[in-house]
């Protein structure tokens, strides 16, 4: 059974009528069940069986350090593309030898504290990272395991903004430059190549593509091997899509299964990246509706939360269900526009939803948990929600509502013109 679902017109989160959690801490807020975490984690280590090899949490997806904790003690490995990242999974238990570290334009301060600290692999995406990485590693007398990442060209047919791994994207290694790199990477001071990478975009739903960018991937080992350069592990970037709405992606032990097949009896361990597999049908998003303003034209239905608290709509025209906490029965069903306060056209969280509404309803936006606190914003000066997490019959404040003291951290007025 799904962590969020209707029992006698009310929405639960595994024990809990989600009716009360937004009695106890408020909208918006954000809702995650441990319980689907858990599962979606434990599916991919399932899949992946008895291979060698690792799951790393994209912590971009939701990186609330509650979260972490939760697939830490799963057994989780990361990927991280920040410092920021790098210090949140430490904060939540996870230990350095479980994260690599991925992202186009990691700083010398990064590189510096992620080889001190003994990570397991940079995921490497230019030359010049490469040689950065080589000089700072051969000066604090390291070795760096390496992974290139390349990029395969493989057409993902994802919404461009999350499409990676095209010529004209800025990530990664041209795949047709790659065995030169390699080649020039195994004589550098500091490198020790462990691996081979890509990440060709988010939210697919089909395997297809994955599987294009391996058997380019793999081409690719069998010449580094013939050149006596081995890699050690093959890792092909983010996860498997998610369903939205009517979206239909493979099971994760089909795609894995597909993938372990394709090695054929290549000694390569498999990376995968996975983050919204492994959050977004794992948390929702709590708001209320304040008031309902029908016009001739449209109907909308202004809520308390808005695209500076989830920006998916808004930015990637995407679709996320509409659910009420409790079912109204008085009011009659028409189209809504579920509309955010804040003063733009493009803040919208859902357009044309046939929904029976009064205000005060309070609402869920479903398949919230990846990218959606994360790419939250103080747009219009608005407070960010709050995070809670359920857990079979409990609950816990996971992150607190912003205060205006929140707001306004680290910012100072100018000194008085007398004073100056
Ligand atoms: N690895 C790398 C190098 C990535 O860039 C990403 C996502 C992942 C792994 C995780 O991919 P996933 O399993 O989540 O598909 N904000 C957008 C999604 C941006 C994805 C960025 N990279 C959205 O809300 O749809």
């Amino acid at each position: 059974m799904s962590a969020f679902y209707r029992r006698e017109g009310t929405l639960y989160a595994e024990k809990i009528s989600l009716e009360k959690i937004a009695e106890c801490y408020g909208t918006p807020s954000y809702v995650y069940s441990r319980a689907a975490i858990e599962q979606a984690y434990d599916a991919y280590a399932h899949a992946l069986g008895s291979h060698p090899g690792r799951i790393c949490y994209a912590v971009k997806a939701n990186s609330n350090i509650a979260v972490l904790q939760v697939l830490a003690l799963r057994g989780a490995s990361f990927d991280i593309v920040s410092s920021g990242e790098l210090k949140r999974v430490l904060q939540a238990g996870g230990r350095p030898e479980n994260i690599i570290f991925s992202g186009v334009g990691k700083t010398r301060e990064e590189l510096v504290e992620a080889l001190t600290l003994g990570i397991a692999c940079f995921n490497v995406e230019s030359e010049a990272e490469l040689d950065a990485l080589s000089f700072v590693a051969d000066e604090l007398g390291l070795q760096a395991r390496v992974s290139l990442r390349v990029n395969p060209d493989v057409d993902a047919q994802t919404h461009p903004y999350i499409s990676t791994g095209l010529k004209e994207n800025k990530f990664g290694i041209d795949i047709d430059r790659a065995f030169e790199v390699y080649q020039r990477a195994a004589k550098l001071p500091g490198i020790n190549i462990v691996g081979v990478d890509c990440h060709i975009g988010s939210q697919l739903t089909e395997s297809q593509p994955f599987i294009d960018a391996l058997e380019r991937l793999l081409l690719l080992v069998d010449r580094l091997a013939d050149a006596s350069i081995a890699i050690k592990h093959l890792d092909l970037g983010g996860g498997i899509g998610v369903t939205y709405r009517d979206e239909q992606p493979p099971s994760i032990d089909d795609y894995i299964g597909r993938v372990i097949e394709k090695l054929g009896d290549r000694k390569l361990a498999l990376v995968f990246e996975p983050g919204r597999s492994i959050v977004a049908n794992a948390g929702i998003m709590l708001t209320q509706v304040i008031y309902l303003k029908p016009t001739e034209h449209k109907n909308f239905a202004i809520v308390d939360a808005a695209m500076n608290d989830n920006i998916r709509p808004s930015l990637y025209q995407a679709w996320q269900d509409v659910q009420p906490l409790v079912e109204n029965t008085t009011a009659g069903e028409c189209n809504w526009d579920i509309v955010g306060p804040v003063c733009e056209t493009g803040d919208f969280l859902a357009k044309d939803r046939h929904l029976a509404l009064s205000s005060g309803d309070q609402l869920a936006l479903m398949s919230s948990g990846a990218y959606g606190f994360v790419m939250s914003s103080n747009y219009n000066s608005r407070g960010r929600a709050c995070e809670v997490m359920v857990d079979g019959e409990q609950h816990h404040l996971i992150r607190a509502r912003e205060s205006f003291e929140d707001l306004i951290k680290g910012e100072s007025l100018l000194p008085d013109e007398e004073d100056s």
